[in-house]
């Protein structure tokens, strides 16, 4: 593959992810199965790791699941709720441990050491426990920012609300567990700040009683256990929640004030010691070989187990090595998820649908004679695009083979029927919702509705995005909402929906908002008609990365859009920052002979010489620049500023003297390997480099160091050695 198709293919899978990424974990619609989107990550890693200067910012590895509904509090987690990267076969275990290996420099008779865990198909939480006693339970969230559930959580049996001491218990293995009472704050035998993560989850059994009776009821029963766990979870009122039999496994931590062991294991056996559950399918492996036949155990009781799980989780059992791996953005690089393969069933494609989203992307969605797939009733896959559907070779009619994982909406993994006559399907080349024509761009296998702003559908799908929980997060103006007031004429742009209190009137005549039969519903409704006002109030001061992510500019996805906002800080920046980049961008001209790469990465400092952003791509520079060069976008802007006063996040990196300065690492590092540096200066919000220039501020130099050497010292720039560096990474720590 050349750079150029490999750099599409990335800003493709990284649109493709997020547009996922946002249907599966905040509209509640996936679109296609775990593997299909596992398949996208391992593609998208595999030319990452081919074409490391092709990075985006909005890498589908930059960001985390999104918060999801509900009306709970907010919680800032001490220490952010990470996700995991995952493993498919028995190879990727053995990359993980290379991977590791090599960015602690092991020598190859060191063992890594790992420990092996079921992976629960459940919803993360974070209980924080200060003197023993629970004071506060929250969910993930977006991974910084989760919801309030303590009350909830206080009525899980398998939750205790007190710690109980380890003081007095016998432990088992506390000379090698690594297991030690000595480190405990308060003479209890736990630290005085712990907070314990673990899975909430509901029991297969229990989630099957729960359907039983609420199909009796004649209620909506729930698409598996970890959909019936979390609504039980995420209850306004705490009584729904002790009603319904919700458990919980430990399977880390995050912020504490000491620790109990220095192993992951010997700290797991504390906290089981203190009270928590912790599954007993722990164990620690010492080679690759032994990981994955526990692997292999685990994969065969799954059937068995009370619960769903959906993978094997492993980790590097030393909490210094922990410690020193540190994270990807997203991702601890100390752990990997070896996932179970999909599961498969055989059933009929009745028809094939056409769905309009907000880029104008015509997807295809086949409606499915109702089948079980491991356990839960599908009736709709994706079919994502034309080639898929020609790949396929499907056609309504047929019977297929629907594969599923996780709770995911599935897709078809093959058609059956191959040697019956039937007419092909062919794709629509006009929008059904606005009968412009629709065409795929050069190069490009996605159908696109040339309608823009006259297609309904497209304007409709912008509206939500805006207030969808990952930008706006204006809950109460829900997806039917905006379809209605669209409908009626109230909103047509995002400025609108800021000035909707003109129309309370007319809303609350309306049937279901206001216009309700009896005295008591429309007092509901009423109150709702201005709860929403109120909501919509309240997010005056949206955090300028989401609305910026909010304003759906083509390629900015959550993740650039929050580091776009972090840089440019204040918002009335924007304009001037799009059209310093905008002159970038007509003035840059490959030259004679000049290689793709070179161009790019001329590109790419002339970018970082507006926006000093790692690794941000042109792709979303440029992007942002399109975006302010059309009049009717820069209207839009201009015309919801008037309503709203976005503010400026504040950045999460640990200020050193060298935050905002730009390193070089040279020569031989001798007591961590070259990732390790820079992951290092990354954290304290420095930029490396590979090599030095006038721009460079400090170089770290080891033995061997050249011409990088050579130039820094004719330059005048600082020099220093390692064991300098690492005195001002633990200069940062300390603060
Ligand atoms: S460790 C720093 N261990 O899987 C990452 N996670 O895909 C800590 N999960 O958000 C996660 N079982 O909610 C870990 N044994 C296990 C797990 C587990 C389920 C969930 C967890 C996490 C998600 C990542």
């Amino acid at each position: 593959m050349t750079e150029a198709e490999a750099a599409n293919r990335l800003m493709r899978i990284a649109k493709n992810v997020a547009r996922h990424n946002r249907l599966y974990h905040t509209l509640d619609t996936p679109e296609i199965s775990d593997a299909d989107y596992d398949a996208l990550i391992r593609e998208n890693n595999a030319l990452e790791a081919e074409f490391p200067h092709l990075v985006r910012t909005d890498s589908p590895n930059a960001a985390v699941g999104a918060i999801g509904a509900s009306n709970l509090s907010k919680i800032t987690h001490a220490k952010a709720m990470l996700s995991l990267d995952n493993a498919f076969s028995g190879d990727d275990v053995a990359d993980f441990v290379a991977r590791v290996r090599r960015f602690l420099n092991l020598a190859d008779d060191v063992p890594v050491v790992l420990t092996a865990e079921p992976k629960i198909d459940g919803l993360s939480c974070s209980l924080r426990y200060v003197d023993g006693a629970l004071i506060q339970a929250a969910t993930r969230g977006d991974g910084s920012v989760g919801e309030d559930v303590t009350a909830n959580v206080a009525t899980i049996a398998d939750i205790p609300s007190h710690l109980r001491s380890s003081r007095a218990q016998p432990r088992d293995g506390a000379a090698d567990d690594g297991v030690s009472t000595s480190l405990d704050t308060n003479g209890f035998g736990f630290p005085h700040i712990f907070e314990i993560r673990g899975e909430i989850y509901m029991a297969k059994a229990d989630f099957e009683a729960l359907n039983a009776r609420a199909e009796a009821d004649g209620t909506k029963p729930f698409a598996n256990p970890r959909n019936a766990a979390a609504g039980s979870l995420r209850q306004k009122d705490p009584t729904v929640t002790a009603s319904r039999p919700l458990r919980f496994l430990a399977h880390g931590w995050g912020d504490v004030s000491a620790l109990p062991a220095d192993t992951q294991y010997g700290v797991m056996k504390a906290i089981e010691g203190w009270g928590l559950p912790v599954d007993p399918r722990f164990i620690r492996t010492e080679t690759v070989e032994d990981t994955l036949t526990h692997y292999a155990a685990i994969e065969t009781q799954r059937a068995e187990l009370p619960f769903d799980i959906d993978g094997v989780v492993y980790k590097v059992d030393r909490l210094d090595w922990q410690e020193r791996l540190g994270f990807v953005t997203k991702a601890p690089r100390w752990a990997i998820a070896h996932k179970f393969p999909a599961e498969r069933a055989e059933t009929t494609l009745l028809s094939i649908d056409i769905q309009v989203g907000r880029t104008g992307k015509l997807t295809p969605v086949g409606r499915l004679k109702p089948v079980t797939v491991g356990g839960v009733v599908v009736s709709n896959v994706t079919l994502h695009n034309c080639d898929e559907i020609a790949r396929l070779g499907v056609r309504p009619g047929d019977r297929v083979l629907v594969q599923r994982a996780g709770d995911v909406i599935p897709q078809i993994a093959e058609n059956l029927t191959r040697d019956v006559e039937r007419e092909i399907w062919t794709f629509p080349d006009h929008c059904p919702e606005c009968a412009s024509e629709a065409v795929a761009e050069e190069g490009e296998v996605d159908v696109r509705c040339t309608g823009g702003l006259i297609c309904p559908a497209q304007r409709i799908e912008r509206l939500k995005h805006f207030v969808s929980r990952a930008a706006l997060d204006i809950q109460s103006v829900g997806e039917e909402r905006i379809q209605r007031l669209y409908n009626e004429g109230l909103i047509e742009t995002p400025a609108d929906i800021f000035r909707l209190r003109q129309h309370r009137d007319t809303m609350l005549r309306w049937k279901g908002w206001g216009g309700a039969l009896s005295e008591k519903q429309k007092q509901h409704n009423d109150t709702s008609v201005d709860k929403m006002l109120d909501e919509i109030d309240r997010n005056r001061h949206p955090d300028s990365g989401r609305f910026l992510f909010a304003l759906g500019i083509r390629h900015i996805g959550a993740a650039s859009a929050k580091q776009l906002a972090r840089e440019i800080g204040d918002i009335h920046n924007f304009p001037n920052k799009a059209a310093q980049l905008l002159a970038i961008k007509n003035s840059f001209f490959r030259e004679e002979n000049e290689s793709a790469g070179k161009f790019e990465r001329r590109i790419k400092e002339a970018v970082k010489s507006v926006l000093p952003i790692n690794d941000l791509g042109p792709t979303v520079a440029f992007a942002l620049a399109d975006f302010f060069h059309e009049e009717h976008n820069r209207n839009v802007w201009e015309a919801i500023l008037k309503e709203i006063k976005p503010e400026t996040p504040v950045s999460l990196v640990k200020s050193s003297s060298v935050t905002g300065k730009v390193v070089v690492f040279t020569g031989k590092l001798e007591m961590m390997s070259r990732d390790e540096a820079k992951a290092q200066a990354e954290a304290l919000g420095a930029r490396t480099s590979a090599s030095v220039s006038a721009k460079t501020d400090l170089i770290v130099a080891g033995p061997g160091a050249g011409a990088n050497l050579k130039k820094a010292e004719s330059l005048g720039i600082t020099v220093i050695d390692e064991s300098a560096w690492l005195s001002i990474v633990k200069g940062a720590d300390d603060e």
